[in-house]
């Protein structure tokens, strides 16, 4: 049996950042220079996973519902669209100086002492906006202003009317998207947790606005679901209901679903309900009507918005520690991800008993009837217990292994991760065997 992680140990968290490097998940940004502060580049293994935790979100926000559509909108964008969003005026973070050691923070995260010096005594918090501007074209000046997002929900609003005439779908209906996102953050911290450059998956979900209540409740419901079935246990999970006087300028009502990460409960994920801010603000800016005409009730209205708005790393992260597991086999103790397989980077390893020729070419065969359908590591190196507790740390549910018996009988052994029973199979049935393995039951 393995042990439930803890997840609010300083040390499981050291042992994740130590595994995601030694095994290629992510890798500190520019590190060859010295790295770059709070910027992260996925490996090998952390863009597979990276990608599923995206389609796990897709699939359940776009795939399969009939009232959701995808967009992909610019991470550029003029500064119109962020004085119209309020991000020009409010998007900022109260920033205060240490006076002893000159160290800068963000004031409402440091509890009145310098995590530098221990210091107490700051200057005045000074508003620091958070958006990171350039300058799009060679001249710089007025007219070359731009702002990278910080969020990728405008992208949804400016399309509004876009997305209106073209998919003909009409309220309650939604608008998803998925992009990095930027923000110049005053302390970033806790390796992926708060970067500056960082992935969001979004979706506005524009409603008649009598039923902007109820649609907040389905949402939160939905995306708490989310969490759980894609694996992490629901005393790490729990809502966040935002006092009043502490939402967001947009927000008529904001509930956080928080995961219990090593510093303790932390947002993962925010669903407001953005009333008629957005479409209403950029109404009134652009002189474009952002409405909804009701023609079986002859009624034009502004929908309201609900905002399911998550961090794709954030996401990760949070699997991560959840899947953290140490337990014992064979006298051993082994490392295992328990990833759900939808978000293991490979769902499959084929590996040859040895190096022989002959073996080689058949487990080649498995691989190649594996591949279309799966994401495969192929591994013939080292001894196979070594190569299962390879496979076993960077969660990956089923070990198929090619044996001299093979070539006998067309069978091959397919080894479960978190059991690690093993069972013989025909190499006829094996595509049937692996899809009944990770269907949940
Ligand atoms: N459109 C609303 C919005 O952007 P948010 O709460 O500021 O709301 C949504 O961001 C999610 O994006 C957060 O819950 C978090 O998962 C992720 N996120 C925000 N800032 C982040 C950062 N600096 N680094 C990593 N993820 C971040």
């Amino acid at each position: 049996m393995s042990s439930s992680p803890d997840t609010t140990t300083s040390d499981l968290l050291d042992k994740v950042i130590n595994l995601c490097k030694r095994r290629g998940f992510i890798f500190p940004s520019a590190e060859i220079y010295g790295g770059f502060r709070s910027a992260y580049d996925y490996g090998p293994l952390g863009v597979l996973m990276l990608r599923n935790v995206k389609n796990a979100w897709w699939h359940s926000m776009v795939q399969m519902r009939e009232d959701v559509v995808g967009i992909d909108a610019a991470i550029l964008g003029p500064p119109a669209v962020w004085a119209a969003s309020g991000h020009l005026e409010t998007f900022t973070d109260p920033l205060v100086d240490c006076k002893k050691c000159h160290e800068r923070w963000r004031e409402d995260k440091i509890d009145g002492k310098c995590p530098n010096c221990g210091g107490t005594d700051f200057t005045e918090p000074r508003a620091f906006n958070l958006m990171f501007k350039t300058a799009a074209g060679p001249v710089e000046g007025e007219g070359s202003t731009a702002y990278l997002r910080p969020e990728t929900a405008q992208g949804m609003f400016v399309n509004f009317a876009n997305v209106l005439s073209t998919s003909r779908k009409k309220p309650p209906f939604g608008i998803a998207q998925i992009g990095k996102s930027f923000r110049n953050e005053i302390t970033p911290q806790n390796f992926v947790f708060r970067t500056r450059e960082f992935e969001q998956m979004e979706m506005e979900y524009f409603v008649p606005p009598a039923d902007a209540v109820q649609w907040h409740e389905h949402w939160i419901e939905e995306r708490f679901n989310w969490y759980l079935a894609l694996g992490i246990p629901e005393e790490s999970l729990r809502r966040y209901v935002h006092a009043p006087e502490d939402l967001s300028h947009y927000s008529k009502g904001t509930t956080d679903i928080e995961f219990k990460f090593p510093w303790g409960f932390d947002e993962l994920e925010g669903i407001a309900n953005r009333g008629d801010y957005d479409l209403g603000a950029h109404t009134k800016a652009s002189g474009e009507k952002l409405e909804y005409f009701d023609q079986a009730t002859n009624e034009r209205y502004t929908p309201y918005v609900i905002e399911p708005a998550a961090g794709v790393t954030r996401a990760m992260m949070a699997f991560l520690l959840s899947a953290y597991h140490e337990d014992e086999v064979e006298g051993e103790t082994r490392t295992v991800l328990q990833l759900d397989w939808r978000l293991a980077p490979y769902q499959i390893a084929v590996l040859p008993l040895s190096k022989k020729p002959e073996l080689e070419g058949v487990a080649k065969e498995v691989l190649s009837k594996l591949q279309p359908h799966f994401m495969c590591d192929f591994d013939v190196t080292q001894s196979i217990g070594r190569r299962y507790r390879r496979q076993d740390e960077v969660g990956t549910p089923l070990c198929i292994t090619v044996d001299f018996d093979t070539l006998e009988d067309r069978a091959v052994t397919v080894r479960d991760r978190d059991t690690t029973v093993q069972t013989r199979v025909k190499i006829d049935d094996l595509l049937h065997h692996i899809w009944e393995a990770m269907t949940p039951a």
